[in-house]
C-alpha cells in the first residue's frame, strides 16, 4: 500500500500541465534555447592565429579572482612558472566542468525517459542536454589545445560518476539539487573572472562567455523545477532534504573548486598555501559562502531552512544570508557572449 502511494506520488511529481505559470516558463526557456545557442566549432574560430596557444603568453597567468591567482606565493613565482600553473589550473577547471556535465547529461536522459507524453519538461531537458553536449566538446577542445594533461575531478568522484546519474529517475529532487551544486560554483567563478576584466587568453574568454550565457537558462530551470516541488513534499522528506542539501553543496563544490592532488604535487605547492586557499583564510571562506547565496534563498523560500538545517549549513561552512533575488549581490549582470 505504502509502495503504491510512493509510486503514485512519484508519477504525480512529473505531471505539470495543470500549472500554466510553470509550463509558460518552460516554453520560454525552450524557445530561448532555439533562438540563442552556440556551436563549439562554428562559434569559436579555433584555428585563427589569435587563438593559438603559444609559449610564454602572459594571458595565462591566473586572474586575481582566482584564490591561487591572488596568493602571494603564486605571485612570487617566476613568470614562466605562473604561466605553467595558470594553464594547468584553467585546463583542470574546464575538465572538471565537462566531467560534471557528462554526469548531468546522463541524469537528464534518465529523468526524461520517465516523463509522460506531452510533458514540456521533456523538450527542455533535451535542449539542455544538447547544450551540455556542446559544452563538453568545447571544454575538451580547450583542454587539448592548452596541452596540459589535466585529470579534472578527484579520483573517487570520477569512479563514482557512472552511478550518480542513476538517482535522477527515482529521486529527481536530490538530483536537481546536485545539478545546482555543480552549476552554481562554476557559473559564479566564471562570472567573477569575466567581470574582473583582466586580459584573458581569447580561448578562455570566448569559452567562458558562451558558457555563462547558456548556463543562465540551466540554472533557472533547476531553481524553478525545485521551487515547484519542494513546498508539496511531505514534512519528513522536506526535513531530511533540508539536511542533505548543504552537504551536497559543500561536497560537490569542494570537488569542483579544489584542484586535485596531482596539481599540488606537479607544481610543488607548499601544503600551507593549499590549506590557506581551501579554505582556511577569511577571504577563501567568504568566496566559498558567496557561491551559495541563491541556493540559500531557494531553501529559505521553500521551507528548507529550519534550525537544524541552519546548523548543518554552518558546519559545512557555507552559511550566510540568502540572496534577495537571483544573482545578487555582485552578480547583477549576466555577461553575454558577444
Ligand atoms: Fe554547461
Ligand atoms: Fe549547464
Amino acid at each position: 500500500m505504502a509502495r503504491t502511494r510512493m509510486v503514485r506520488r512519484w508519477r504525480r511529481n512529473m505531471e505539470v500541465l495543470d500549472d500554466t505559470e510553470y509550463t509558460t516558463m518552460l516554453a520560454t526557456l525552450s524557445e530561448g534555447s532555439v533562438r540563442r545557442n552556440f556551436n563549439p566549432y562554428t562559434d569559436i574560430d579555433w584555428d585563427s592565429p589569435e587563438f593559438a596557444v603559444v609559449d610564454n603568453d602572459k594571458r595565462w597567468i591566473l586572474p586575481a579572482t582566482d584564490p591561487l591567482g591572488r596568493h602571494p606565493w603564486y605571485q612570487a613565482q617566476p613568470v614562466e612558472r605562473q604561466i605553467e600553473i595558470g594553464k594547468f589550473r584553467q585546463a583542470n577547471v574546464a575538465k572538471v566542468g565537462l566531467q560534471f556535465e557528462l554526469i548531468l547529461i546522463r541524469g537528464l536522459m534518465n529523468y526524461a525517459s520517465w516523463l509522460p507524453n506531452g510533458s514540456p519538461e521533456y523538450r527542455y531537458c533535451l535542449h539542455e542536454s544538447v547544450e551540455e553536449c556542446n559544452h563538453t566538446m568545447m571544454f575538451q577542445e580547450m583542454v587539448n589545445r592548452i596541452g596540459a594533461d589535466a585529470p579534472g575531478m578527484p579520483r573517487v568522484l570520477r569512479w563514482l560518476s557512472p552511478f550518480i546519474p542513476l538517482i535522477a529517475g527515482p529521486l529527481p529532487i536530490p538530483f536537481f539539487f546536485g545539478v545546482l551544486a555543480g552549476e552554481e560554483p562554476i557559473d559564479h567563478t566564471q562570472k567573477m573572472v569575466l567581470r574582473e576584466g583582466k586580459s584573458l587568453h581569447p580561448i578562455m574568454e570566448r569559452v567562458m562567455a558562451i558558457h555563462v550565457a547558456e548556463e543562465a537558462r540551466h540554472i533557472s530551470f533547476a531553481h524553478e523545477y525545485l521551487r515547484k516541488r519542494l513546498p508539496h513534499l511531505p514534512r519528513r522528506q522536506r526535513f531530511l532534504l533540508s539536511l542533505h542539501v548543504p552537504i551536497v553543496m559543500r561536497v560537490l563544490c569542494q570537488a569542483i573548486v579544489v584542484p586535485p592532488r596531482s596539481f599540488w604535487k606537479e607544481f610543488d605547492i607548499p601544503r600551507e598555501v593549499r590549506k590557506e586557499l581551501f579554505f582556511r583564510s577569511p577571504e577563501s571562506r567568504q568566496f566559498l559562502r558567496d557561491m551559495f547565496g541563491d541556493v540559500r534563498m531557494l531553501c529559505a523560500d521553500t521551507g528548507l531552512m529550519n534550525p537544524i538545517a541552519k546548523l548543518m549549513w554552518r558546519i559545512c561552512k557555507i552559511d550566510g544570508p540568502p540572496s534577495r533575488y537571483r544573482s545578487e549581490p555582485q552578480r547583477g549582470h549576466v555577461v553575454a557572449a558577444a
